[in-house]
């Protein structure tokens, strides 16, 4: 074995040892640094014969090309390692188990209002939004009710100190029609709406609460006769209580802004202790229940809201939110509504993941 095969047999040999990428540099510089020994090879060409740098030079070219070769490939491998085992220690693990219970649950009230929206939006109706702090005008004025209108006083309002800027004072609204005129206003007609959200009056016992919920639906086109809403509040109902025997009675009533006006009534029995609507209010062991208010949209609401009383026309209604939630879901005192009692909450509650479709039937597992 020639001098030069020995010195790349050993060379290997120590290569195939090292353990680090910091052994291995340490040999390419031991080698084929500056002054490594295979560039001290290299070095001698110069000193020789023409002769014998011929013949020596391609063996010792090949030599440090074969060990250069050798360093990078132990190089790239060791390299490859390092990262497949930072690879394997930074896995994540998904299959790790979600949390036994899920924590939190929607309020019964955000689950009626979800419900109310989806069946209120496949009969083409949009959601309408107004303010809770409101100008007296919005709630009592464009409604029909003149500051010396008797209806004011069955409103228990809650008055702020500030003037109002079209005159009285400003208020907690104490209702959702406001959003009528304000709907009217913005967007004219035809309209299709239904106006979720919080009121306020000063009462306050079992099924009375300060702050309540309200929806009210309002639609306006050419034409609309009472049939339109004695139909919508049939359809809605049905799809709410998720039953086709619902029965209403539609009794003559009194609202400023509706004329004719009409009040809801719902034949339900008592089953367990609970009241379960369905049937006839006439049926033997039925009665009628009222259950919400509504008429056609007076013609002043709809001159106060910009519009040609002669062009267009239309009912609304009105109805409690947490109403609905009780007869639905069997709480008797509304006041636990708002006590924010956990235990309360996770009796009553719905998982947040069952959004109310009306395909899988609106109602909710609790
Ligand atoms: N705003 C009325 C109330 O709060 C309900 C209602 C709405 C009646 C729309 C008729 C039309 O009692």
């Amino acid at each position: 074995m020639s001098d030069l095969d020995q010195i790349q047999a050993e060379a290997l040999a120590r290569l195939g040892a090292a353990t680090s990428l910091a052994d291995v540099e340490a040999l390419r510089i031991e080698l084929l640094g500056k002054q490594g020994s295979i560039s001290a090879l290299l070095k001698t060409l110069g000193k020789m014969s023409p002769e014998e740098r011929q013949e020596k030079a391609p063996k010792i070219q090949a030599l440090r090309e074969a060990v250069a070769d050798a360093l990078a490939a132990r190089k790239d491998a060791m390299e490859a390692a390092a990262l497949e085992q930072r690879l394997a220690a930074e896995t994540l693990d998904l299959s790790l188990p979600a949390p036994a219970t899920p924590q939190g649950s929607v309020h019964p009230v955000s689950q009626v209002l979800d419900e109310l929206a989806e069946i209120f939006a496949d009969l083409g109706f949009s959601v309408a939004t107004g303010p809770e702090i409101e100008d007296d005008w919005y709630n009592f004025t464009a409604l029909n009710m003149p500051e010396s209108h008797p209806a004011r006083a069955m409103h228990d309002t809650f008055y702020f100190p500030d003037e109002a800027p079209r005159g009285g004072r400003m208020l907690l609204r104490t209702h959702t029609s406001p959003v009528q005129v304000r709907t009217m206003l913005a967007d004219g007609a035809p309209l299709r709406i239904i106006a979720p959200g919080r009121v306020y009056r000063s009462d306050s016992d079992a099924t009375h609460t300060p702050m309540f919920h309200q929806v009210e639906g309002l639609v306006i086109d050419r034409d609309i006769h009472l049939g339109h809403l004695k139909w919508t509040l049939e359809t809605f109902l049905k799809a709410f209580f998720e039953r086709d025997d619902i029965v209403l009675r539609l009794r003559p009533s009194y609202f400023p802004f509706t004329e004719p006006s009409v009040e809801v009534d719902v034949g339900y029995a008592v089953e367990k202790g609970r009241r379960v609507v369905g049937g006839s209010g006439d049926a033997p062991g039925h009665a009628w229940m009222e259950l919400l208010g509504s008429g056609m949209v007076n013609r002043k609401v709809i001159e106060f809201s910009g519009l040609d009383p002669d062009e267009w026309q239309g009912f609304a209604f009105g109805v409690g939110v947490d109403r609905l939630a009780m007869l639905k879901y069997g709480m008797d005192d509304l006041r636990a509504f708002f006590d924010g009692d956990v235990r309360w909450l996770r009796h009553f509650g719905f998982s947040a993941f069952d959004q109310p479709t009306l395909s899988g039937g609106v109602g909710a597992r609790a």
